[in-house]
């Protein structure tokens, strides 16, 4: 039987809750008066389908059942965990929990996803108070795994220990909060730089833009995976978090925010920061962290590049004013150049096999540039389809070795083009790439002859490689050395 959740409130944050119960396999329960729920509800749905297994390289678990509900005791009755996001407005929480725990199991959870009022407040004359944990999650709630897990004094420990297992088991990121206060950890960073934020646009020193850039451009990405005090340590330099602390400890009596209430920088607070970040980060040199942090740099920004958003705009940018021009296409040419980043290397610490597609796939698409595969072509309706493609592996390459293709055209006839690869890896034939492609109309989704000056242009290539011969590997079937 599928384990069940009620979502009472399904805007923004609670469809997000529900979308996550559901993907990952329990039955949900929904109640919410609004006459548009159901609709933007299946509507967040259907963008989580498309995200979270998105993330997984293995299939979820089935989707459970989504159920809408007139009443909260229809929709709470059994249920194991109730996940109450509804507006921000205490009596409004509280008078919910009221009708809720009249009717619901008194050892359910019953988590808020309030993101400023504390348990205590929540709690107020409830009939059982350890019943309601603050778990205020993060939008969008489907693919966002932080959950801070906030109790109060009131709150049974074993409560916490159960709400922390059921939302790690579905993919989420309990954070134990240890104190009430309002907002939480998080929210409160935000609001110090919201706050920031607001002066500096106030004081005509940056637009909104100049301050996403600001972000997004550079610390935004170093936060996404090493936090602040991580990120701090390596600033640090081998000397660590204490030389970081005495080195920029006394900007914090310089004007350089608005938010001039900072705590003394003591001598107990210093050696209180310096021995969290050896007990946090210790295990690893200022060396490895450096490492690591450019190693999840490069895969966060080659992602952002793959989408051409933010960051990665600024990089696909760059790259397309340093990409070479076509050479002599007559005779057989260089269609790759590059270094085999860090996301390509498999256990073995050496190229995935499905990598050598990769630089195979893009020295063909280099050469399709070439002789005019441009966006514009595609566009117009016109592209070449990968019909077979045969690699052989023939030596080992390691991350960051520099790799090149050189690319023969072996037939060129109507419809009809034959390339082969050749990856070296400084003078070592790696492997090689055999390619059949057909030309396509992407309106008809069928072989078509490419345009005649596009035939043209191949077909004269084709004749000048020929001198070359076929290369050695050629034509060669599966097992043939
Ligand atoms: N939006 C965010 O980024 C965010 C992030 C984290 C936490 N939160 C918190 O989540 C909660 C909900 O915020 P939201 O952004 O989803 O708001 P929302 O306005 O998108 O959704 C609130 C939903 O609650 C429904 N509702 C109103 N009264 C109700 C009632 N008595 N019973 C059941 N449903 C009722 C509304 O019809 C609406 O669909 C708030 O406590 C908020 O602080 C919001």
């Amino acid at each position: 039987m599928a384990r069940v959740a009620a979502i009472l409130g399904g805007g923004v944050i609670g469809g997000g809750w529900a979308a996550r119960f559901l993907l990952m396999g329990w039955d949900v329960r929904v109640f919410d008066p609004s006459p548009t729920a159901q609709e933007s509800l299946g509507a967040m749905l259907e963008r989580a389908r498309a995200a979270l297994p998105a993330l997984y390289d293995v299939a979820l678990p089935g989707e459970g059942r989504l159920s809408f509900h007139a009443t909260i005791s229809e929709a709470v009755a059994g249920a194991e965990w109730i996940q109450e996001s509804v507006p921000e407005r205490l009596e409004l929480k509280r008078k919910l929990y009221s009708q809720v725990q009249a009717v619901c199991d008194a050892n359910a959870v019953i988590g808020s996803s309030t993101s400023g009022f504390t348990p205590s407040e929540l709690q107020g004359c409830a009939t059982r108070p350890g019943q309601i944990v603050v778990t205020h999650p993060f939008n969008p709630v489907y693919l966002l795994p932080l959950v801070e897990l906030v109790g109060s004094g009131k709150t049974d420990p074993g409560l916490l220990d159960k709400a922390e297992d059921v939302l790690r088991s579905v993919g989420m990121f309990p954070l134990r909060v240890r104190a009430e206060i309002p907002a939480h950890i998080a929210d409160r960073f935000l609001e110090a730089v919201w706050r920031e934020a607001l002066w500096l646009v106030k004081d005509g020193v940056a637009t909104t833009e100049e301050i996403d850039d600001a972000i997004r451009m550079g610390f935004g990405l170093r936060w996404g995976q090493m936090g602040l005090f991580e990120t701090y340590r390596v600033a640090g330099g081998p000397a660590g978090m204490r030389h970081f602390i005495e080195q920029f400890g006394p900007t914090l009596t310089w004007p350089w925010t608005k938010l001039m209430d900072v705590p003394e920088l003591t001598e107990e607070l210093i050696d209180r920061i310096a021995d969290q970040s050896d007990a946090q980060s210790g295990h690893l040199s200022i060396a490895e962290l450096e490492t690591l942090r450019d190693g999840n740099l490069i895969g966060m920004m080659r992602s952002l590049k793959a989408r051409r958003a933010a960051v990665g705009a600024v990089l696909a940018a760059h790259e397309a004013t340093i990409t070479p021009e076509a050479p002599d296409l007559m005779v057989p040419m260089q269609t790759l150049d590059r270094l085999v980043p860090t996301d390509w290397v498999d256990y073995n610490n050496h190229m995935n096999e499905a990598r050598y597609l990769t630089a195979i796939s893009e020295a063909c698409d280099r050469f399709l540039l070439w002789v005019g595969v441009t966006p514009d072509y595609i566009a117009s309706g016109g592209s070449w389809f990968t019909v077979e493609n045969h690699i052989r592996h023939l030596g080992e390459v390691r991350i960051g070795a520099r790799i090149r293709a050189v690319t023969q055209v072996l037939d060129a006839a109507g419809k009809r083009l034959r390339l082969f690869h050749s990856l070296y890896c400084g003078d070592d034939l790696v492997a090689t790439g055999e390619q059949m492609l057909l030309h396509v109309s992407l309106e008809t989704r069928r072989a078509a002859p490419p345009p005649p000056g596009m035939a043209d242009l191949i077909a004269r290539i084709a004749a000048a490689h020929e001198v070359c011969g076929l290369p050695e590997g050629a034509g060669a079937a599966i097992g043939a050395r």
